[in-house]
């Protein structure tokens, strides 16, 4: 199997994800607006099908899990609690020739140094290759500026690293130029809002920029009615929303997105770093069980030094996009911090009494937190491939298939009548696509020739593909009738299978 070079294949994606309604720029037609995405036909499937496995596994299998869907927008005292007024900041740097913004800690630089002495400096941003990016252009300012000596290797450091003198001299990555770049400006991510008719301080708000300060707000409402026991959890999906300064990688980092998060209470005195490992692991094999495979991840333990105070470790399960080897779930456990502010600033102590132990206490959190766009996004680029198959004439040609897993393809099953001129296989077609409906996703398509059909089902990533033909109705004999060609996208192997055992045979694949 030819694998797309991983440069290209995030265009790729973004293409075949347009072209078959899987994700669309927001408000196209306006020219788009940067950091939001509109999920199609396909992709709203496929983000159902990744909410619904998730809830399915998280709560509804689980005894110690309940669920939640708090507001989107809370009191503007929850975010005070919470630290995000004061502390959900990125470092913002503008370029005053060009306007652009930059994050700080995207900005690499370093200086150029030859014969020990520097001469200037040079910049990049982020991107798998920094210090060869940043070497070769060392090269190039030296020999532009026909510097005689031995150039010394670069040390990149991020902009938030660079010191009050350094700043004027490095370049800006917009226009290669030094002298346009501000001193990094701490920026604070929330969208905010006003409720109700006045637009003053009173009436500020904010959209919520995750949903874990929803089940830390409820923590009392769902102990006191959820009859639940410690360590339990509560989950929650929804909408978050932060003004990123640099949306990117399409949907990797926009400004809306989804959440699912978990908060896992446990008692003080329990062994965190025993539950921490249990929830990494369990979700390591969540992304296994939804077709992301295990060699594309990889697990980054946060250093002590960059946690926050209250933190006694985050690790992140990693995936290798093709534009690198980026975050795609945290596992934090945020000790009971949380708990504890809300108590504080609320007046109600957010306390556990252990009716076993006749003790009252804050429990401790373990935060398993991940965006359905970022586990949308690696399934589609773990699904994406390309092989050879034979068109209609039996020429060898390129396929594009999404090898989604069948838990999470929109379609499960497409059902094609062989001819769409012929009523009797029309008929029969209708018919298994109105036996296989109540079980799952059909997609029916009698449009164009079969071998283009199935091509459209491959890109779309529907595993099966049930074709009505003349055997089917007979016509070679009794013991054909009622049989269907059945496909299977991957292999592309056919097999001939009674109409009755469809429903069986599928559905165990499906679910
Ligand atoms: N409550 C903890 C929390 O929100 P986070 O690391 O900021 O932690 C958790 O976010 C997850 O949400 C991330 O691992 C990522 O999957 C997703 N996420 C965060 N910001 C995002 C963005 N701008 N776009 C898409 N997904 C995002």
């Amino acid at each position: 199997m030819a694998e797309p070079k991983t440069a290209d294949l995030m265009d790729k994606i973004v293409s075949l994800c347009k072209r078959r309604g899987f994700i669309f720029q927001s408000s196209e037609i306006y020219g788009g607006i940067n950091g939001f995405w509109d999920y199609g036909p396909l992709g709203v499937e496929l983000r159902k099908n990744i909410r619904d496995c998730w809830w399915n596994d998280m709560v509804r299998r689980r005894d110690d899990v309940v669920g939640l869907e708090s507001s989107i927008i809370m009191h503007p005292k929850v975010w005070e609690a919470s630290g995000h007024v004061g502390g959900f900041t990125d470092p913002m740097v503008d370029c005053k020739v060009s306007k652009q913004r930059f994050r700080a800690d995207q900005i690499f630089f370093s200086a150029v140094v030859v014969d020990g002495k520097p001469v200037g400096y040079v910049t990049v941003l982020e991107s798998e290759r920094i210090a060869e990016e940043l070497q070769e252009k060392a090269e190039t300012f030296k020999r532009k500026k026909a510097i005689q000596g031995k150039l010394d290797p670069v040390q990149p450091r991020d902009f938030t690293e660079a010191k009050a003198e350094e700043i004027p001299l490095i370049p800006s990555p917009a226009t290669g130029e030094p002298g346009s770049l501000t001193p990094p400006r701490a920026f604070n991510m929330m969208f905010e809002t006003y409720v109700g008719a006045l637009r003053d301080e009173s009436a500020v708000a904010y959209l919520r920029p995750e949903t874990a300060q929803g089940m830390f707000a409820d923590f009392k409402a769902v102990l006191d009615t959820g009859r639940v026991k410690v360590p339990f959890g509560i989950a929650q999906i929804g909408k978050s929303f932060r003004n990123e300064i640099t949306p990117r990688n399409f949907i990797f980092r926009s400004r809306e997105f989804e959440q699912m998060e978990m908060e896992y209470f446990i008692a003080d005195d329990d062994d965190w770093a025993k539950w921490h490992r249990y929830w990494i692991d369990w979700c390591r094999d969540w992304l296994v069980s939804v077709g992301i495979p295990a060699s594309a991840l990889s697990e980054y333990n946060h250093p002590k030094e960059k946690l926050a105070f209250y933190s006694k470790g985050t690790t992140d399960l990693m995936f290798k996009y093709p534009f690198g080897v980026q975050e795609l779930w945290g596992i934090a456990a945020r000790g009971d911090y949380d708990l504890t502010q809300h108590g504080k600033a609320s007046g109600q102590p957010m306390e556990y009494f252990d009716d076993v132990k006749k003790r009252r206490y804050v429990p401790h959190v373990i935060e398993p937190a991940v965006g359905v766009d970022r586990i949308l996004l690696a399934i589609l680029c773990s699904a994406y491939c390309e092989d050879q198959a034979p068109d209609e004439k039996g020429k060898m040609e390129t396929r594009v298939v999404l090898k989604l897993h069948p838990r999470v393809a929109p379609i499960k099953v497409a059902v094609f009548p062989l001819l769409k001129n012929k009523p009797e296989l029309v008929k029969k077609a209708l018919e298994v696509r109105d036996l296989l409906r109540p079980h799952m996703t059909v997609f029916y398509d009698e449009a164009g020739a079969i071998g283009r059909r199935y091509r459209r089902q491959d890109e779309a990533g529907t595993p099966f593909g049930v074709t009505i033909d003349f055997d089917t109705l007979g016509e070679k004999g009794p013991e054909l009738a009622d049989t269907v060609t059945l496909r299977e996208r991957d292999t592309m192997k056919q097999e001939r299978i009674k109409i009755s055992e469809l429903v069986p045979r599928l559905v165990e694949k499906v679910r």
